[in-house]
This record gives C-alpha cells, structure tokens and sequence, in this order.
C-alpha cells in the first residue's frame, strides 16, 4: 500500500517531467519536490538540489568522475562501525563539521566558543569524584587541570556535567584499542561544585593523526594534505537551560597549531600550560613540577542561544538576498502564507 509520501503520481498535481535539459533540470526538480509537506525538509532540498546541480554544471563533472564520487562514499559508508565514524571524519576535513557547529551554536563575545566533536566521544565514561585521575597511561606527562564554569554573567555554574576526553601519550584514544573491552580509559564525566569549580588529573595531551587508514585518509593525501590535529583535551559541558557547548582547549605551542586537519583550532580555546607552584602541589596533592592546565569557561543560556540563533538566521537571509523567508525555531523557511 502506497504510503503517504509515495502517493501515486495521478494524485499529486506533477509537472511534466520529460525532455529535460542542462538548463532545465534544477526548476523541475524543485517543482516536484515543491510538494513536500514539510517546508523544512523542502527549503532545504531545494538548497541543495541548487547547489548539487550548479557543481555538476560548473565543473562539467564527467560520468566517470561522478562514478568515482559514488564509488568513494560507498567506500566512506563501508568503513564506518559501531566505532568508526567515516563520514563524520569527512565532514571534519572539509570544514562542515565547523561550520555547523558555529552556524548551530552561536555564541555571544564573552562565552566560551565551541569547536569540533569528532568521532571519538564514547557515552560510557565513568563519573568520578574531584582530583580523580582519569588517565591511566603512565608514560604520559602528568597535568592538573583545575577549571571553572560560569555564566555570562560571571555567576559560577554549580551541578554541571563535564565530559571530558583525550588520548594516551601515543596519541591514540581507548577505543582505537581492539581490545579496550569495557574499560573507559582517558575519558570521565565530572560535575561541577558550588563554586563552578572542578578538577581532575589527566596526562598532558599530544599531537595525533585522526584516523588515515580509509577514503578519508587517502583523500587527504591526494589532496597533499597532512591527517594530524594539534594536542588537546576534549570538554563537553550539559546544564538544564544552557546550551550544550562542545568544545576542545589546545595547548599552546603544540605541532600542527596552525594547521590542524579538521579545523578545530580557535585563538580562545589555546592555552600555555604552566608548571604547579610548590603551594598548588599540596594543595591538589600532585607532585611538584606538575603541568597544570587552567580555564575559565562561559556557558551561554538557552534563551541568550535562541535569540542569537534568531537573528543570526535573519542576517544571514538578508546577506543571500532571499525574500519570503521566515525563522522557525532559528531555522530559516519559506513563508507560505
Ligand atoms: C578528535 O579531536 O578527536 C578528532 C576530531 C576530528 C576528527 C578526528 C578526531
Ligand atoms: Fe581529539
């Protein structure tokens, strides 16, 4: 039985769909996905229908090319697992991932920017007590990493839940591991206290090459691109009625911070480690000559993210010249009343 989506022809109003040309193909694409009952799903299609038919158009793409784009996202498809993110890691090194996490979260000057995901954020970390350490590699550099969270407003942020990430001092995370099992290592959920205080101990991160054994990787090297991302401590930060913030601190100095291979790396979110004082060491209970790691992040209300998410869609509609747009929810589309 047809469903509603797959009505036969005869019941929609279709436009003659024959003899069509170069020039003529994007409007009756557009004209028969205009049905679309959602005009989310439609002004979006619509977008990229334009944009999909403009790149064959501008390129003169040739049939075997084209083969060879389908042949490549298959192969992209065909290697992600339940721990293997292929396609994530393709939107990462062309700049998407980036790009929607800015467009998404959009952030007032005084809040803490957000970068990167990535693909190895797992669900299955461990919550642990202030001062734990949550990296159990012994040939790391140890590093004490004390933080706040507050609000825009400088009002500490309590019962926040951290996720926090990184890899081993070879650059790998656990579940790069075949035989990590169960075991979270180098990852933990910490909660912020009344202060918007937390800390923990970790080892200090390295430069690593995201994953390079599959299409993403030999792209990158047809493209003469190099795979490695600078060293850094991944933070995601959850609290009812702010917004999620995804991000990453980069230690300053580290290899490959001007040309991190996913983009990742933003001047706010670099940071110059120092070395604990003798007084920080008892205090935290390291030992002396720790690296110690120190960051103040803002998180951004929801209210405060919807309104700029507004206004934001509203500039960027005026900027591209389209009338007829509304912002539903912070997302632009086509008024039809
Ligand atoms: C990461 O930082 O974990 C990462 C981000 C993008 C691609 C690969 C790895
Ligand atoms: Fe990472």
């Amino acid at each position: 039985m047809a469903s509603s989506t797959t009505k036969p022809a005869a019941a929609h109003k279709v436009p003659e769909l024959k003899n069509l040309t170069i020039d003529n193909i994007t409007e009756n694409v557009h004209r028969i996905n205009s049905q679309c009952a959602d005009p989310r799903l439609k002004y979006v299609m619509e977008r990229l229908v334009t944009h999909l038919h403009d790149f064959a158009r501008e390129t003169r793409l040739s049939f075997d090319e084209w083969m060879a784009g389908i042949q490549f996202l298959t192969q992209v498809g065909q290697k992600c697992t339940d721990v293997r993110q292929e396609f994530i890691l393709l939107s990462d090194i062309v700049g998407l991932s980036l790009l929607v996490d800015s467009i998404d979260h959009p952030k007032p000057p005084s809040s803490t920017e957000g970068t990167v995901l990535g693909p190895f954020h797992t669900h299955d970390a461990e919550t642990l007590s202030p001062g734990s350490q949550i990296s159990a590699d012994p040939a790391g550099t140890p590093l004490l990493v004390a933080c706040t969270v507050k609000t825009t407003s400088g009002k500490p942020l309590s019962g926040v839940k951290i996720d926090i990430w990184e890899t081993d001092s070879k650059g790998k995370y656990d579940v790069q591991y075949e035989d990590r099992g169960t075991n979270a290592d180098g990852r933990a959920i910490v909660t912020s206290d009344e202060q918007g205080v937390f800390w923990f101990k970790a080892i200090v991160p390295v430069p690593y090459p995201i994953p390079e054994d599959g299409p993403v990787g030999r792209l990158l090297e047809k493209l003469g691109r190099h795979c490695w991302r600078p060293s850094h401590m991944h933070f995601m930060f959850e609290k009812e009625g702010f917004d999620h913030l995804v991000t990453a601190l980069y230690v300053r100095g580290s290899d490959y911070e001007t040309t991190d291979a996913v983009f990742g790396v933003k001047d706010s979110l670099i940071v110059a480690l120092e070395t604990v004082t003798p007084e920080q060491a008892k205090e935290y209970n390291v030992a002396e000559g720790t690296q110690l790691l120190t960051y103040d992040f803002v998180l951004v209300t929801d209210e405060e993210t919807k309104k700029l998410r507004h206004d934001e869609a509203v500039k960027a509609m005026k900027n591209l010249g389209r009338e007829g747009m509304i912002i539903v929810n912070g997302l632009p589309v086509p008024d039809v009343d």
